[in-house]
């Protein structure tokens, strides 16, 4: 529940620091950072956020993998989402629905495909890992990273790669 509040706080007042900046123009190639800036501003700070967490449950846990993949994974998993400007309700709506019935925030998504606004949060929602991986063919992303954006919203199985897992694990966090 607390976190669903910081989720709230983030979409309203989340904002990229000036060293956040930084380490997205360090990371990302010029083609990868258009996409990135074409994110909501609340898209790229839990992008960060979701890096950062990812980066330190990797150091908690020694995970054998390397910070920089790390930190693309967490920038780049909700790059479906880019060009889509989304506002709080666009974001907190689809969370709620579905968490009450998947089924009907599945069958909301469904209509008007993702034409009418006032359903985009849904159809986004839904379909994000999908553009995303569009995306991430027109960038020729790694494979590793493609199965973050593809999988990240499933929940956690076990044959998922590390990088999967715990971009899965930061999400849920951020
Ligand atoms: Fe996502
Ligand atoms: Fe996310």
């Amino acid at each position: 529940m607390i976190y669903r509040l910081k989720q709230v706080r983030d979409a309203l007042w989340g904002k990229l620091e000036p060293q956040d900046k930084k380490l997205v123009d360090k990371i990302l190639t010029v083609e990868e950072k258009s996409y990135f800036y074409s994110l909501s501003l609340a898209d790229q700070y839990h992008s960060i956020k979701v890096a950062k967490e990812a980066i330190s449950i990797a150091n908690v846990r020694n995970l054998n993998l390397d910070q920089n993949v790390i930190i693309r994974a967490g920038l780049l998993h909700d790059i479906g989402k880019s060009g889509f400007k989304i506002t709080l309700i666009d974001r907190s709506l689809p969370v709620i629905i579905t968490k009450i019935s998947p089924i009907l925030s599945k069958k909301i998504a469904s209509w008007g495909n993702g034409e009418l606004i006032i359903l985009r949060g849904f159809y986004l929602y839904w379909n994000h890992y999908q553009l995303g991986v569009q995306i991430a063919e027109k960038l020729n992303l790694e494979s590793n990273l493609r199965q973050v954006i593809k999988y990240h919203q499933e929940p956690v199985k076990a044959e998922d790669q590390l990088l999967l897992r715990l971009i899965k694990e930061a999400d849920e966090l951020c």
